[in-house]
């Protein structure tokens, strides 16, 4: 298609914009500077080895270390500092959080402060960088509290800790073959795919809907013993194909970035799930609620799909910290709601149940 027949998302948000009349544009401006982040980022992903990127971040150089216990990558620290750069300056935020900073940042005092909170993920799926596997950056965008806005105060953990249903917007860039910013804004999801010769993200899939049903799941298998007895049950049923109870096969598919995992989704529906285990008691799952769980739920709920704990939706949760973890399942909305449907469902006694009997791949 030309590119007089295209949308760019700038024009995107300027028509978005217009239903409501007394916006000033401090979101729109807000969005544009993250995309701005992703931009960067997508560029020093795709330097690769040539950027001199690769590899863990020095120990010297800050701490190689973030509060998750994980060890940083040079180019988590880089996407960190992208974003924080590209988004501290222009007055539309109160603060912002990350998963790469234990505490609230604070927008310096030589920037306005403005009514949004931001809260990203810089890069998720780091493991598969130094790769060449799909990466990417999410992000969340929620309202400052009036007191917080009206003095200009410093924020708190406490004031991000708003259930994902208050988001006012949340989206990801997805650095693979091509780069995408995926984006809601409460009406809808809609793609945009970065023009890399205008370096333009234009408008590409609008009114994306995730598939009602699928054939497809996601799960890192290796996890398989410490898994609670609802998701053994349904990942067995899956694995049992057309001759079990759920009468066809499925396909599995795990790419170790959360991100991307989720974009396949968006575009031909599946289920994910990283659930709550027993692997480590003081980790109540793998994933992120407010960077990683909460924006990714928002896209899947604002597609028609679901994106739940297993035991209540995602967006309904109330957090309890900045870096809290937690089990997540998302995707197209019949497989999702099976899921829940076991957690709250009485355990079937393994003895009674042929899925758990002496040959099943994922007996303890
Ligand atoms: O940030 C978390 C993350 O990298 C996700 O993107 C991904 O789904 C998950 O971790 C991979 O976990 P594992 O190493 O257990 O496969």
């Amino acid at each position: 298609m030309l590119l007089q027949h295209r949308t760019t998302l700038t024009q995107y948000l300027i028509e978005q914009r217009r239903r409501f009349p007394g916006s000033k544009g401090d979101f729109n401006a807000l969005i544009l500077d993250v995309a701005l982040a992703c931009k960067a980022i997508a560029r020093a992903v795709a330097m690769g080895e040539l950027g001199g990127l690769y590899g863990e971040h020095a120990a010297e150089a800050g701490g190689a270390i973030n509060v998750q216990g994980e060890t940083q990558k040079k180019l988590d620290v880089l996407s960190n500092e992208l974003f924080i750069r590209m988004n501290e300056w222009g007055g539309h935020l109160a603060g912002m959080a990350s998963e790469e900073m234990t505490d609230p940042y604070q927008i310096p005092a030589n920037h306005p402060r403005g009514k949004y909170m931001l809260v990203f993920d810089p890069l998720d799926g780091s493991s598969n960088i130094d790769v060449n596997v799909s990466v990417g950056s999410i992000f969340s965008v929620l309202r400052a509290p009036q007191d917080a806005i009206d003095s200009g105060r410093d924020l708190i953990e406490k004031d991000f800790l708003q259930t994902g249903a208050t988001q006012v917007a949340a989206g990801y860039a997805l650095y693979g073959p091509t780069t995408m910013l995926v984006l809601t804004v409460g009406n809808g999801v809609v793609a945009f795919t970065l023009d890399p010769n205008l370096g333009e993200f234009m408008l590409t899939h609008s009114a994306l809907k995730v598939p009602e049903d699928t054939q497809e799941f996601a799960i890192n298998a290796s996890n398989s013993r410490f898994w609670e007895p609802p998701i053994k049950r349904y990942v067995d049923e899956c694995l049992a194909g057309k001759s079990g109870p759920r009468a066809k096969d499925f396909n599995m598919r795990w790419i170790a970035s959360m991100v991307a995992e989720a974009h396949r989704i968006l575009m031909r529906g599946g289920v994910f799930m990283y659930p709550r285990d027993n692997k480590d008691p003081s980790k109540a799952g793998r994933l992120r609620l407010l960077y990683e769980a909460n924006p990714i739920g928002m896209i899947m709920e604002q597609a028609g799909g679901r994106a739940s704990t297993g035991r209540e939706p995602m967006l309904s949760v109330s957090p309890s910290g900045l870096h809290q973890r937690i089990g997540l399942v998302f995707g197209s909305k019949n497989e999702v709601e099976r899921i829940e449907r076991y957690h709250s469902e009485p355990t079937p006694r393994e003895i009674d149940n042929p899925l758990f009997a002496e040959r099943t791949l994922f007996r303890d």
